[in-house]
């Protein structure tokens, strides 16, 4: 026998005339008194390799009488195809099967819902939507890696389980190995943390920002890009519970390079993804369940091929004062913008990607670095069309009297956060960083509705299978 050839190979070489292995998961069989007909799919690539069985085939009966997402390896001769849309397709010589099917297997029907799929989150690989939404995943992983690298970031695995709130939301789920129905308490009757697996209360991170601003006063610029845990309780379209982010960091940058450096990152994820992945978004923009069609392709080639708007929280709120659009929360300086206001600014107003820069102190995190204005700070989110808000970034306070005073009027206890504030007292440096939310960049280029569709196994409240 053959090696094994991937299907993707197939379509790339076109080997027609010769003899090759193929091995994959039935998508479909036809079956006639003469031949069958058999589509074969093993997640290489977006088309599937039809496969024509002639009845002298040895083992005729059993392969035709196999069942949708039966496993099989056939050797076969690539031939020039007769069918439109396909350049080549297989003459199969020889069937081995590997595992078969039967009725009860769910992914028998086109056009399941996504929610359907979703209960069948072990499966859904399997089929055309999610073959492509991965394999878009997938190259986004890989330009991300590429733009950082290339532009000098040392990629940083920061831990996953942590002491600190790195957020100040106090949104972190715990991490112990302590017995719940018996917990050990100390004299004031509280939980006796000092008796845990790491001897103090420990949670899984909301962000690596914190190690990567300590990574980044020491190898100059370094990006992080692993899993979060937020435990906010938001069922939304938008939110996970586990989900992926990407973190750069960079020493001696203020707000408006990394804010650059955003809108460069975004649009090489773009470019990356038109480029790499036509076939996947064309699939994606034809289904009917998309958040968009073909048009799609104008729209990012735009936000590719210009430049980003940016605008302060004081010029956003302005325009939403203005207009005449009524929304749930009523837009009012101080007060943080919700997703209505976001989705106005980036699809009504200016409909592309805008930065918005220096929020309102009380909105945001404790570590950003505070404005003359004594009302706000230098920090940006950068919003979407479709999504809101996608980038969270700022410039970070490097002065440590200011950082400590901030902590405290948040109500902070800095105990567990001397290495932070050691980094702002020996060899402070102005420095700033953002973080991109993976799915939801992913969502904003395919125009998947739903954030649980664009990770393999979703954490939301209430639902943790797989
Ligand atoms: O705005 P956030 O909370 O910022 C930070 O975590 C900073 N430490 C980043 C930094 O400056 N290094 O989150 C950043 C991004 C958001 O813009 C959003 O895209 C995504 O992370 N995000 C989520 N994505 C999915 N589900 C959730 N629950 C998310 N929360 C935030
Ligand atoms: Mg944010």
């Amino acid at each position: 026998m053959t090696g094994r050839l991937l299907i993707k190979k197939v379509f790339e070489t076109e080997p027609v005339g010769q003899t090759v292995t193929v091995k994959g998961w039935i998508r479909s069989i036809r079956n006639s008194k003469k031949f069958s007909f058999m589509v074969l799919n093993d997640g290489s690539y977006q088309d599937s390799l039809q496969i024509v069985i002639d009845a002298d085939l040895e083992n005729y009966e059993e392969v035709a009488s196999l069942l949708t997402g039966s496993s099989v390896s056939v050797t076969g001769k690539v031939v020039e195809s007769g069918g439109k849309g396909q350049s080549v397709e297989m003459q199969a010589e020889s069937i081995h099967i590997y595992g078969k099917t039967d009725e009860s297997y769910p992914l028998q029907k086109k056009g399941s819902s996504l929610e359907f799929l979703r209960e069948k989150a072990h499966l859904r690989a399997r089929t055309n939507l999610f073959g492509a939404v991965f394999r878009i995943r997938h190259e986004l992983a890989q330009a991300t890696h590429k733009f950082f690298s290339d532009r000098g970031f040392y990629y940083l695995n920061s831990p996953i389980i942590t002491a600190v709130d790195g957020e100040g939301a106090g949104e972190m789920f715990k991490v112990t190995t302590l017995d719940l129905e018996n917990l050990p308490k100390d004299d004031k009757g509280n939980v006796d943390y000092s008796k845990d697996y790491f001897g103090k209360d420990v949670s899984l991170c909301v962000t690596g920002q914190l190690e990567g601003e300590c990574h980044a006063l020491g190898l100059g610029s370094v990006y992080t890009f692993g899993p979060t845990f937020r435990s906010e309780n938001s069922n939304t379209k938008r939110h996970l519970s586990e989900f992926w982010m990407i973190e750069p960091e960079v020493a001696f940058a203020d707000l408006d390079e990394v804010a650059d450096l955003a809108a460069d990152y975004i649009k090489f994820l773009v470019a990356w993804a038109l480029e790499k992945c036509e076939k996947e978004l064309n699939f994606i923009w034809g289904i009917p369940f998309s958040d968009v069609d073909k048009s799609h392709r104008s729209v990012l080639e735009n936000v590719r091929d210009s430049e980003f708007l940016k605008i302060t929280y004081t010029e956003a709120v302005e325009i939403l004062s203005k207009t005449n659009v009524k929304f749930e929360y009523p837009t009012e300086w101080g007060k943080e913008l919700q997703t209505e206001h976001e989705k106005y600014l980036t699809e009504e107003h200016f409909k592309k990607p805008v930065i918005v820069t220096d929020y309102p102190a009380d909105c945001k995190a404790f570590y950003m670095k505070q404005n003359e204005d004594g009302k706000t700070v230098r920090a940006m989110d950068v919003l979407v069309p479709g999504i809101g808000e996608i980038i969270g970034g700022s410039q970070r306070e490097e002065d440590l009297d200011k950082l400590i005073k901030k902590m405290d009027e948040d109500g902070m206890e800095k105990e567990g956060y001397w290495w932070y504030l050691e980094l702002r007292k020996f060899g402070t440096a102005p420095h700033s960083g953002f973080g991109l939310g993976f799915e939801r960049a992913i969502m904003y280029i395919t125009g998947m509705p739903n954030i649980r569709d664009v990770i393999a196994f979703p954490r939301t409240p209430k639902s943790c299978d797989f």
